[in-house]
């Protein structure tokens, strides 16, 4: 089997590569990947020598490069992870994200139609739905998305459905939950958390620390992505989750006690404008198909810790000097 995966140098590409690799022998993975600030091939550094796995410098919105790759390596499915991802980055400058998200999604949904891609594989996110106060919410309801990100996703998920039902192109949708975990850059929540206790410097948190996240283990994610890849109904989408909600404060409180350091570290910080208070999703679906989370989120988090501190060569060259996180 032939794998392009779009956005592999990525938190959550990388994973999936390291994945694949572990699951399969008979596979060989192309990895297409701008090298954005946010691509990082000492994700994939103990496997680039690896026979099954060959890097592509390329932009997903780049129609004559995605249609070589995929010509010369005979490729048979796409797995996009390619995104502007940082809902604060997507607030101060949205235009990367439509283009990337958006247009680079339809270019690559053309070129699999082109190719008669057996599978396309498009990574979606529970911020489409928007927030919600109580309840979850299932594959089947409205999308109402809150940022620019957010409806960048949104924008890619409806041109994914629109390429299966007008061109009968074998999609999936797959909408997660935050996902944590290694190689996650350090402007997310919980890595910035992290490094910041590390430092013994102020743990910011937005508005009072009431929002709700549902935390999911990065393997977890991973894990139920190749499940949807085999065995998820051409045209479907699925929520993924753990069911773990979590406010940030009590997110914070946690890495505070991990690492035993006090929680006068906390410091609250204006709020995000448009900041979503709650995602809940429904995972029957996914449920379904045979999948359980394995790694509730204390657990995951203390995985999560170890990794940061027996990883410094990792994220200390991203973090530009002690003093910029
Ligand atoms: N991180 C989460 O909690 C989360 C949750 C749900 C869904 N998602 C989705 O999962 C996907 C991966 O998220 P992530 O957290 O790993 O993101 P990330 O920002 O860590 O990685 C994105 C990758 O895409 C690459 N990229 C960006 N623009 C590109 C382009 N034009 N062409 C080719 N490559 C490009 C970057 O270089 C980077 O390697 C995204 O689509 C995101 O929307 C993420």
């Amino acid at each position: 089997m032939k794998i392009m995966v779009t956005g592999g140098a990525g938190f959550i590409g990388s994973n999936f590569i390291h994945y694949l690799l572990r699951e399969y022998d008979d596979i060989k993975v192309i990895n297409y990947d701008k090298l954005t600030y946010a691509g990082n091939l000492d994700n994939l550094k103990d496997i680039e020598n690896d026979a099954r796995y060959h890097f592509i410098k390329g932009d997903i919105c780049d129609k004559e490069l995605v249609e070589r790759v995929i010509k010369e390596y005979g490729i048979e499915q796409i797995i996009n992870f390619a995104a502007e991802s940082h809902v604060d980055r997507s607030i101060t400058g949205p235009e990367p994200f439509i283009k990337t998200d958006v247009f680079g999604t339809f270019t690559l949904l053309e070129a699999s139609r082109k190719f008669d891609i057996e599978r396309y594989v498009q990574i979606s996110t529970d911020e489409v739905y928007g927030s919600i106060k109580e309840g979850s919410f299932s594959e089947k309801d409205a999308l109402n998305p809150s940022s620019p990100y957010s409806a960048s996703k949104a924008g890619a998920d409806v041109l994914v459905m629109a390429y299966n039902k007008t061109y009968g192109l074998n999609t999936v949708i797959t909408r997660s939950s935050n996902n944590y975990g290694p190689y996650q850059y350090p402007e997310k929540l919980i890595p910035v958390l992290i490094i910041r206790a590390l430092h013994d410097k102020p743990l910011p948190i937005y508005g009072e620390g009431t929002n709700v996240r549902d935390w999911l283990y990065v393997g977890d994610n991973c894990k139920a992505i190749d499940l949807v890849r085999r065995k998820g109904k051409e045209g479907e989408i699925y929520n993924i989750a753990a069911n773990d909600e979590w406010r940030n404060i009590d997110v914070a409180k946690l890495i505070l006690q991990i690492l035993n350091k006090p929680e006068s570290l906390i410091t609250f910080v204006k709020d995000r404008p448009g900041h979503d208070f709650r995602y809940s999703l429904k995972i029957d679906k996914i449920k379904a198909l045979g999948r359980e989370p394995e790694i509730n989120f204390p657990d995951g988090l203390k995985k999560t810790v170890e990794w940061y501190l027996n990883n410094e060569w990792w994220w200390k060259k991203l973090i530009g000097g002690q003093n910029a996180i």
